[in-house]
């Protein structure tokens, strides 16, 4: 049963000194009840606008919207107490402790300073953060920050939560802690709504994904309809030499079903194949004969990143997951393209690589 409806959703800024800009152009997005769906996409698709105007915070230009049947536009008030949101960025007190700031949220919302003290040590307990309760939050990590930030969207205990990019800048311990918290929160029945760069995050957590770029859904499904869609297994080779990859690449055209991927000067090469031992095979026969060596050569199953690829002609690079892991959005600058050594584009089971901005990494062919 539909929980969220999104139609036609648009809005245009209009920053001083330069063009307008479409944040969003045209969404439309449905979400079940107790499901989660995830948004997906790189910087500047419109996540944050998204939920920024399903959460009240801005009025779209054009469109509709209803959360539980209720119209977000004409009664923001109506649907402020069934939602919870944590935004990209944590807001929470600085000076408050752990603790003051989730009983802060509690008496924000009238429930009464005995209950809001029941409900932030719960919440305390929920999100194990005993040791920092007593502590002011500006002495908090990113990682705890980010957890408080979320437990202040719990206190109401909402039908529905809004997640903007919940797991950005955590190290991979605290990302495995926030699925699984967002995991027994769906299990209890909350919907949620996640926006995500991480395309195995959306894997792991989502129903269903909305991938989206420009303001609008490109693409919607479970992860595996998504990967189906573009079917086929992939090839993948790693050259030990650069200058080899000119042959190499004429002969995974040859043998693939797809024009390769990967850079001429670099040393990993991709092609889709329909029966990929059979390809792998060949190809490998074909580089012995003409001694080109490999760092390393295998198949695998097409990957989101190789969605959006296909849907939009740019992906994700590995560079981006560390410097997220490093320093939040502000690490983004000046990320490595496709097709360095270390800069493998696909997304392994544990790799939480995620999607890049698009303006600077072009797909490479
Ligand atoms: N208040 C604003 N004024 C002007 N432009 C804005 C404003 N808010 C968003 N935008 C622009 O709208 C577009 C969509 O922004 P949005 O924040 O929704 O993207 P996002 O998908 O959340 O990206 P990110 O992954 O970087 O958080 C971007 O081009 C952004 O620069
Ligand atoms: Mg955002």
């Amino acid at each position: 049963m539909t929980f969220i409806e999104a139609r036609g959703l648009s809005k245009t800024y209009s920053p001083r000194g330069a063009g307008p800009v479409h944040a969003l152009d045209g969404l439309d997005l449905v979400v079940p009840r107790g499901t989660v769906t995830a948004l997906l996409g790189p910087n500047g698709a419109g996540k944050t606008t998204t939920v920024k105007v399903l959460t009240t915070l801005i009025r779209p230009d054009h469109g509709t919207a209803t959360i539980d049947g209720i119209d977000v536009i004409a009664h923001p008030d109506r649907i402020r107490p069934i939602i919870g949101v944590s935004g990209q960025y944590a807001a929470v007190d600085e000076n408050l402790t752990g603790f003051e700031n989730l009983d802060m949220v509690g008496r924000l919302y009238h429930l009464g300073a005995r209950q809001s003290r029941a409900r932030a040590r719960e919440l305390i307990s929920l999100f194990d953060l005993e040791e920092a309760q007593n502590r002011p939050v500006k002495g908090f990590s990113g990682g705890m920050r980010r957890r408080i930030d979320l437990a202040g969207a719990l206190v109401t205990r909402p039908k529905v939560l809004f997640l903007d990019e919940p797991t950005t800048g955590l190290d991979p311990r605290s990302r495995l802690g926030m699925w699984d918290i967002i995991t027994t929160l769906v299990g209890q029945g909350t919907t949620v709504l996640l926006t995500t760069q991480y395309l195995e995050e959306a894997d792991r957590l989502a129903d269903s994904i909305s991938v989206i770029d420009d303001g609008k859904v490109i693409a919607e499904g479970t992860a595996d309809e998504l990967k189906a869609s573009i079917g086929g297994q992939r090839v993948e080779i790693n050259l030990v030499d650069p200058a080899d990859a000119p042959v190499a690449f004429e002969i995974l055209r040859r043998f693939g079903s797809s024009e390769p991927t990967g850079s001429l000067e670099g040393r990993e090469l991709t092609v889709n194949a329909v029966d990929a031992p059979v390809a792998l095979q060949s190809i490998l026969a074909e580089f012995g004969a003409r001694d080109i060596r490999l760092f390393d050569a295998g198949m695998r199953r097409p990957t989101l990143d190789d969605v959006f690829l296909k849907l939009t002609g740019h992906m994700a690079t590995e560079e981006d997951q560390d410097q997220d892991h490093q320093g939040g959005k502000a690490g983004r600058a000046g990320r490595k393209k496709p097709g360095k050594e270390s800069g493998k584009t696909a997304t392994g089971a544990d790799s939480g690589t995620n999607m890049a901005n698009k303006d600077e990494v072009g797909a490479a062919s």
